[in-house]
């Protein structure tokens, strides 16, 4: 699996523990698209980055990280295909993936410990979707939304 992960300056050490979890796998491949250091910038500009990858295939999934979490998760879903799900919790993240179809996972580096969101990232990582007739049909629903 290929993630793309990028998150604000609210989120770098967050980033760079979801990354090491990431590694524990082994067989994912991590691209970081910044940023690097406490500078500010502009989640939007993250969030842009992560999602074109996303949505070019050139990555499986994404993760998206700012100071709560909510900022980026709502410049992702402006995006279309993209279903980013801010999850703050196991349960929410595995029904993200189950439900949803989640191809983004979004978390607030300044509302999470570095525990929790290491068992939130291998929940979504691992979740798989339900596809069952009532998700598909409701995913379908948002693209429509995106199309009108
Ligand atoms: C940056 O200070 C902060 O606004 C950002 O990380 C995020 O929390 C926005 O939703």
């Amino acid at each position: 699996m290929k993630i793309t992960i990028g998150s604000d300056h609210g989120a770098v050490a967050l980033k760079d523990e979801v990354k090491m979890v990431l590694k524990g796998y082994g067989d994912i491949e991590v691209k970081d698209v910044g940023t690097f250091g406490t500078d500010s910038v502009d989640y939007p500009d993250i969030a842009e980055k992560i999602c074109a990858d996303v949505v070019s295939g050139e990555a499986d999934r994404g993760i998206a990280l700012c100071g709560t979490g909510i900022g980026i998760s709502i410049a992702c879903n402006k995006v279309k295909g993209i279903r980013c799900a801010l999850c703050n919790d196991v349960f929410s993240a595995k029904k993200s993936r189950e439900h949803n179809d989640a191809n983004v996972l979004a978390m607030g580096g300044r509302v999470i410990g570095p525990g929790p969101a290491g068992e939130i990232v291998r929940a979504w990582v691992e979740t798989p979707f339900s596809g069952e007739s009532r998700h598909v049909r409701r995913i379908g629903k948002i693209s429509s939304i995106e199309n009108k």
